[in-house]
C-alpha cells in the first residue's frame, strides 16, 4: 500500500517532468531554438559556392569599418592573421564548413559558437592596438588545440 504523501509526491514529480518536457518542446519546435539573434542558414555542403563565403576575406566598407567574411574548418580560420587599423569596427560574418567550432577573441567580448548550416554575425570595435588571439573554443577534433589565429590591430 502506498502512503497518501507518497502519492502526492509522485504526482508532483511526474507533473514537473511533464511541464519541463512541454517547455523544452515549445522552445525546440515553436520557438525554433537555434543560434541566437541571427537565424540565417546556409547549405554546409556548398559553403565554397555560396556568397559571401565564396570569397572569404577582409574588405574595407568605409573609413574605419571593415567586413570580414570568414570560414571555419578543421582546424583553421580563413582568412587568418587579419590586420586592421586601431579604431576600426569590424563586421564578422562566419560559418563552419564541417563541425561546430568556436570563435573567441581574447581581450574582447567575442565568444561565439559557429555551427555548420548557420551564418553567425558579430560586430566588434577594436580600439586598442595589439595582437588579439583568436581561438576555437569548441572541441572539434584532434587538431582543436592548434586551431587559432590572430587579429592584429595597428
Ligand atoms: Cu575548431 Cu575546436
Amino acid at each position: 500500500m502506498m502512503h497518501r504523501e507518497e502519492k502526492i509526491w509522485l504526482t508532483l514529480s511526474f507533473g514537473m517532468i511533464m511541464i519541463f518536457m512541454l517547455i523544452t518542446g515549445y522552445q525546440g519546435f515553436a520557438l525554433g531554438m537555434a543560434p541566437p539573434s541571427h537565424k540565417e542558414t546556409i547549405d554546409p555542403q556548398k559553403v565554397d559556392e555560396t556568397a559571401p563565403f565564396n570569397e572569404p576575406g577582409i574588405k574595407q566598407i568605409s573609413e574605419n569599418e571593415y567586413e570580414v567574411v570568414m570560414t571555419l574548418q578543421l582546424f583553421s580560420f580563413t582568412p587568418s592573421n587579419i590586420e586592421i587599423p586601431a579604431g576600426s569596427t569590424v563586421h564578422f560574418t562566419l560559418t563552419s564548413k564541417d563541425v561546430v567550432h568556436g570563435f573567441e577573441v581574447a581581450g574582447t567580448n567575442i565568444n561565439a559558437m559557429v555551427m555548420p548550416g548557420y551564418v553567425q554575425k558579430i560586430t566588434q570595435k577594436f580600439d586598442k592596438p595589439g595582437s588579439y588571439l583568436v581561438l576555437c573554443n569548441e572541441y572539434c577534433g584532434a587538431g582543436h588545440q592548434l586551431m587559432s589565429t590572430t587579429i592584429t590591430v595597428k
